[in-house]
């Protein structure tokens, strides 16, 4: 309707009342129906209506309204509505919790059921379904299948996180055995099983027969980490690639990411605006940047070098960063923002810092003069104000290399089977990864909190809604 131009045409507008302001003789409505962030205007001639009724047109209210389409004087928009006949579908009192402008995400957090009807909340969704649509699209060009993943799992040996239980069992009343285990043979699943941390060791199995699949779906993880990176519940996207070595996964993991960002700049424009005038006026630029921009290629041992000489020149980081430590967010930011500028696909990791299904590299990296422990060929994505968006490898394919991993680690194999089949019957190289969709919605909205990227966030202590 915003982009009609048939002046003179009869117009039913439904939607919720943003603001009403005017004067005794005219009031102008801003409506909104969801569908953008642009609000149509109403032109209401007071006299013509039930002074009771225009009472009830309060910021919030819902309203339906016919009238003839004008063009429009006013600046911002081309089109408003001169209303006939106006009817309050839905009032809404004065102490509606989303009235004031202004309030902060966390006030709203505890409103989210109500939170969705402001601009921002809005905006935010609206990219969220086009990023949805954009990743569908590229993998579905791409000659991707989607493959589905199941969200209750027996397996628990992929180490991602911790897990959340599904039973059916009287928890009042848990029977064990003589060691003070308990029993699960008679649980719904016959066994002890859990809702899934990563669709990935199932996604091989499908990338081993379809070629090339991608999952996106729900993913859980108990972890305590409250910060405004994690969620109990997000959403993952893990394509799988038979066939691909490590040059190739980056390859993948930039093209794709890029063609994500490029389409919410051209599909997402009016909501990107708004975002970036109220939120973060540096937005857009930052996200023109990304596609323009050639992501830089680090091995680990070379980042370590890189922060080891920054600690020499005197900058201070929280955390110790040897060769053989987990980098913090601090480091991963660092050299994201400050020494490279740019997102970082960073590569072959210490293998006691990664998952047991990684490839080994060949060969041992040099590190001060010294040859250091084996790495593995892990990629993981770091970008500015996220740190890691993307966690992925290339996959040990040779069964004895990865069953020896496997007892390294004394990982539980017992329901894995299936798992060692694929290294069993037609090994083939491939590998994959998993981007958090939530951290490329916080990216591609400039919000600074996961939980506000998200309709109704899973967080420890929080699952209301
Ligand atoms: O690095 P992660 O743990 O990798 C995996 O799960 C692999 N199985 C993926 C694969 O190779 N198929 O998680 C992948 C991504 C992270 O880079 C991050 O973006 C996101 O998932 N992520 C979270 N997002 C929100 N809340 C959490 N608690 C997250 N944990 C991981
Ligand atoms: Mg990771």
């Amino acid at each position: 309707m915003l982009h009609r131009e048939d002046y003179g045409a009869r117009v039913c507008v439904k939607g919720w009342v943003r603001t009403k302001r005017g004067s005794k003789a005219v009031n102008f409505i801003a409506l909104n129906d969801g569908s953008t962030i642009n609000n149509v205007q109403i032109v209401a001639d007071v006299e013509k209506f039930d002074p009771e009724m225009m009472k009830q047109i309060t910021t919030g209210a819902c309203i339906s309204v016919v009238g003839e389409m004008v063009q429009s004087i006013g600046s911002g928009q081309a089109v408003e509505v001169q209303a006939h006949e106006i009817e309050v579908l839905g009032e809404c009192p004065s102490d509606y919790p989303m009235q004031k402008k202004g309030q902060s995400f966390e006030y709203m957090r505890q409103y989210a059921h109500l939170r969705l009807r402001t601009n921002t909340f809005g905006a935010v969704m609206r990219i969220r379904h086009n990023m949805a649509i954009a990743i569908h699209t590229y993998f579905h060009q791409h000659g991707y299948y989607y493959f589905h993943t199941p969200i209750i799992t027996a397996s628990d040996c992929e180490g991602a996180g911790q897990m959340f239980q599904v039973t059916t069992k009287n928890l009042y009343d848990l029977k064990k055995d003589e060691n003070g285990c308990i029993i699960y043979d008679d649980d719904f699943f016959g066994k002890q099983a859990s809702l899934t941390v990563s669709g990935q060791l199932e996604g091989e199995l499908g990338a081993t027969a379809l070629g090339q699949i991608y999952t996106f779906g729900p993913t859980f993880r108990a972890e305590n980490s409250n910060t405004p990176r994690h969620l109990a519940e997000f959403w993952m996207i893990e394509p799988e690639v038979a066939f691909v070595d490590l040059p190739e996964l980056m390859d993948l993991e930039e093209d794709f990411i890029k063609y994500c960002v490029k389409w919410a700049l051209d599909n997402c424009k009016d909501d990107l605006a708004f975002l970036n005038k109220m939120i973060d006026n540096c937005l857009i630029e930052r996200l023109e940047g990304i596609v323009n921009t050639e992501f830089v290629r680090l091995p680990y041992t070379k980042g370590i070098e890189i922060l080891q000489e920054a600690i020499k020149q005197g900058h201070k980081f929280e955390f110790t960063c040897n060769w053989g430590d987990d980098l913090a967010s601090e480091h991963e930011r660092y050299l994201v923002e400050e020494y490279f500028k740019r997102p970082v696909i960073m590569t072959n990791y210490p293998k006691a810092i990664k998952a047991f299904y990684m490839k080994i590299d060949e060969e041992c990296p040099v590190f001060d003069g010294r040859k250091m422990g084996q790495t593995v060929q892990g990629t993981d994505v770091l970008f500015p104000q996220i740190g890691e968006i993307i966690g992925g490898s290339v996959r040990e394919e040779n069964y004895d290399k990865l069953m020896n991993e496997i007892t390294e680690r004394h990982i539980p194999m017992k329901d894995m089977w299936w798992y060692l089949d694929t290294r069993k019957f037609g090994s083939c190289p491939h590998g994959g990864f998993g981007l958090g969709f939530e951290r490329l919605i916080l990216f591609v909205t400039g919000m600074q909190n996961i939980r506000d990227v998200i309709p109704f966030p899973r967080t420890p202590k929080s699952a209301e809604f």
